[in-house]
């Protein structure tokens, strides 16, 4: 492909890409573990390497020559057909996680339809169609996805696929409160990501378990952020000792490439049978051949105890930080999903972060969230937070 300064690529965007993100003035070209290149050539340290799709890393040696492997191949075959990498990597997931059974997808917002979807067609006997979901929870931008969010900036202008209702997260009373006899699933991400790093307790999460068991509701996790070692488990239910009835999985998934997972217990799986749903690119054998090499490396690697130790080294730094720094709230966060909240608007650190060659997120506005790869290279990581730091400290000072 032809290279293209960053001028000429606005350029392009400018004229014929829709403008639904808004897009900071960097167009990265290349990637390599936790370093990324710009078109102009400059080097940045990736904290939220692939918007938490890049969990190994850019551009993982034995994830790209599995996908070289594969894509010389059979790039992609129907679900008309059997496909040998789909059936491998549904045993993986469900090796790794409570025994069920996968449903391949392309997206976490494609896994969680799926799961609504599911979770609607089981209980459509018993007449129970309502889903509950948190206050802060973010699950996607379809329209199944988006209903099930519970952020009311999310919703402006778009008509809600009925049946919803939010309750604060954390708060077993407000469930209980709003189920009633209609309801078949409450859905929550063990650790809020988008809606700002916010750790479900254990509390909660054992109670919901035993009010779902005595009600005949089913438990959804959204894994979509947490899944795949990232918290300091294969999946953050884990951390509580009770198991979903479903799951949903995607960004670290596939390493970066698209893909994305519903897991349900077997006796729920069954209601999906012929005709219910589908997927045309779901569960092809490139995407899945990336997503079996990702679970291999994080075996051979041993990463999910590689990301227990960094994750103490960053909760080590950061906690530096809240003590350094009075707009500094709190750090939060599990494994290597952290963040820090601030009691002012994180753009401006988010900017400093950017124009000083580190790419992290801000988000909620007050909270700067880091993602890191689970191996990411204790250089590349305090070069990182160094410099989050350093802008800590220019925004303390009033300097941005
Ligand atoms: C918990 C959770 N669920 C679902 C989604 C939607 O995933 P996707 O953007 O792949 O559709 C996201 C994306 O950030 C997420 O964090």
């Amino acid at each position: 492909m032809q290279q293209l300064g960053f001028d000429e690529i606005k350029g392009l965007f400018d004229s014929y890409v829709i403008g639904n993100y808004g897009r900071m003035p960097v167009a990265f070209v290349r990637g390599e573990g936790s370093y990324i290149w710009d078109s102009e050539g400059n080097r940045y340290v990736d904290l939220m390497p692939g918007w938490g799709t890049s969990l190994l890393g850019h551009c993982h040696p034995k994830v790209v020559t599995a996908l070289q492997r594969q894509a010389s191949m059979l790039i992609h075959v129907d679900n008309t057909f059997y496909i040998p990498p789909q059936g491998l990597l549904a045993r993986k997931i469900s090796e790794r996680s409570f025994g069920g059974k996968c449903f391949l997808c392309n997206s976490g917002a494609e896994a969680v339809e799926a799961a609504l979807k599911l979770a609607r067609i089981h209980k459509e006997v018993e007449g129970r169609y309502k889903v509950i979901t948190m206050r802060s929870s973010f699950h996607g931008r379809t329209m199944g996805a988006i209903s099930a969010t519970g952020q009311d900036a999310y919703h402006r202008g778009v008509p809600h696929v009925p049946g919803f209702s939010y309750v604060p997260f954390n708060d077993l009373e407000a469930v209980k409160q709003a189920a009633d006899d209609e309801t078949c699933a409450v859905m929550l991400e063990p650790v809020q990501g988008e809606g700002g790093i916010n750790l479900a307790t254990e509390e909660f999460v054992t109670g919901l378990r035993s009010f779902c068991d005595e009600n005949g509701i089913l438990l959804i996790a959204d894994e979509v952020q947490t899944g795949m070692g990232r918290t300091g488990h294969w999946f953050a239910y884990q951390h509580y000792g009770v198991e979903p009835d479903m799951m949903t999985l995607a960004k670290a998934l596939g390493s970066g490439v698209a893909i994305g997972a519903m897991v349900a217990k077997a006796e729920v799986a069954e209601s999906l049978v012929p005709g219910t749903h589908a997927s045309t690119f779901g569960g092809n054998p490139l995407a899945c051949s990336a997503a079996l090499a990702t679970f291999q490396v994080i075996e051979q690697e041993d990463l999910i105890e590689v990301c227990r130790r960094t994750s103490e080294h960053i909760f080590g730094r950061l906690n530096q930080m809240v003590k350094k720094y009075s707009i500094v709230k709190e750090a939060r966060g599990r494994g290597v999903m952290c963040g820090i909240e601030l009691n002012r608007p994180g753009a401006p650190v988010f900017q400093y972060c950017l124009d000083n060659r580190v790419r992290l997120n801000c988000t909620h506005e007050t909270v700067v969230r880091i993602l890191p790869a689970m191996n990411v290279p204790r250089q590349a990581l305090d070069e990182g937070l160094d410099v989050l730091d350093e802008a800590l400290a220019k925004a303390q000072a009033g300097e941005i």
